[in-house]
């Protein structure tokens, strides 16, 4: 079977941790590369991150390059509420990782993976865009030949999770989400719409935890932001944002999608970060996204839970 060549864009938080070890459990999937962003904690701290999450899974050698340090405009915004002061529940001290990462220039990594599999390459980005900003900049005909750009990013017609109407994704660089939105891509947004359906419970990482050394690391990561979800959420452990936008690159059946004109606010002093879509019947504007409105949630649950927790 051909794999098929994908490339992750993360802040590795608890969920982008999620999303890789999901990404190098999917056999049909072929991991070129992944860049690192100022997101959920400084670019430092996710690079870090990254490659302890490598270590712990005794992953090949995948290049790993720190992209942005902070987003095109203003100061960056962590989420150390969510995901802990190191974004990983705190216990990232006890797993310095021990592999170093690969060049600086996170954008040309990027591109040159898509140069190798022109109109074949799945991008999935799980953190603020300016890295993908950039490489736009860079080469936007390059961009183009993506297969698909997966996006988990935005909230259409639910409220958002750092203010009343944003995400955070896109309100750490509102921006970058706008150029990349702009930017004529085959992009697939997954918003919190869909993404906060998916509940990944504190039960299901119990039940799983007598095993292995990644299982007892997922455990730890997670209790932390589960407590926050509980908290803040009112959810029974934490939702699924990253490894969803994933789970949609394995399965698009997972998903219903629908063609949206999409933008981003980047003004508003109280919806800097917006996703705006145009709803109305009549829309006269050009969709600029296919946005997942709806999720088999069962079934996206089960799929994680058999290849990320045994
Ligand atoms: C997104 O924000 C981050 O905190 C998560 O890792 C996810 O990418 C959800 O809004
Ligand atoms: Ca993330």
């Amino acid at each position: 079977m051909q794999k098929q060549p994908i490339f992750l864009d993360v802040d590795t938080g608890v969920d982008d941790a999620l999303a890789i070890i999901l990404a190098l459990r999917s056999p049909e999937f072929s991991l070129q590369g992944i860049s690192t962003v100022s997101g959920n904690v400084s670019l430092a701290q996710a690079t870090a991150n990254t490659l302890t999450v490598l270590d712990i899974l005794d992953a090949p050698c995948i290049p790993v390059s720190a992209g942005a340090a902070a987003p095109l405009f203003g100061p960056a915004i962590t989420a150390g509420d969510v995901h802990g002061d190191d974004g990983l529940g705190g216990v990232t001290r006890a797993f310095p990782p021990t592999r170093r990462r690969a060049a600086e220039d996170a954008a040309g990594l990027l591109l040159e993976a898509i140069r190798r599999f022109p109109g074949e390459l799945i991008l999935i980005a799980t953190a603020p865009l300016t890295n993908l900003a950039l490489a736009i900049r860079r080469d936007p005909e390059t961009m183009r030949q993506l297969r698909t750009l997966i996006v988990m990013g935005g909230a259409i017609r639910v409220p958002g999770n750092v203010g009343p109407v944003s995400e955070f994704n896109f309100a750490a660089d509102p921006e970058a989400a706008a150029v990349v939105l702009g930017a004529g891509l085959p992009l697939t947004l997954v918003p919190l719409d869909v993404t906060e359906r998916v509940t990944l419970t504190r039960r299901l990482v119990e039940e799983s935890s007598r095993g292995g050394a990644i299982q007892t690391f997922i455990r730890q990561i997670t209790t932390a932001t589960m407590a926050f979800h509980r908290e803040h959420e009112g959810a029974d452990g934490m939702f699924l944002h990253d490894p969803l936008a994933v789970g949609v690159a394995l399965d698009p059946s997972l998903v219903r999608q629908e063609p949206l004109a999409v933008t981003v606010e980047t003004q508003g002093a109280f919806t800097a970060g917006m996703a705006v879509a145009d709803l109305r019947r009549r829309c006269r504007t050009a969709p600029t996204a296919n946005v997942c409105v709806e999720v088999e949630a069962d079934r996206f649950l089960d799929l994680f839970v058999k290849r990320v927790l045994y």
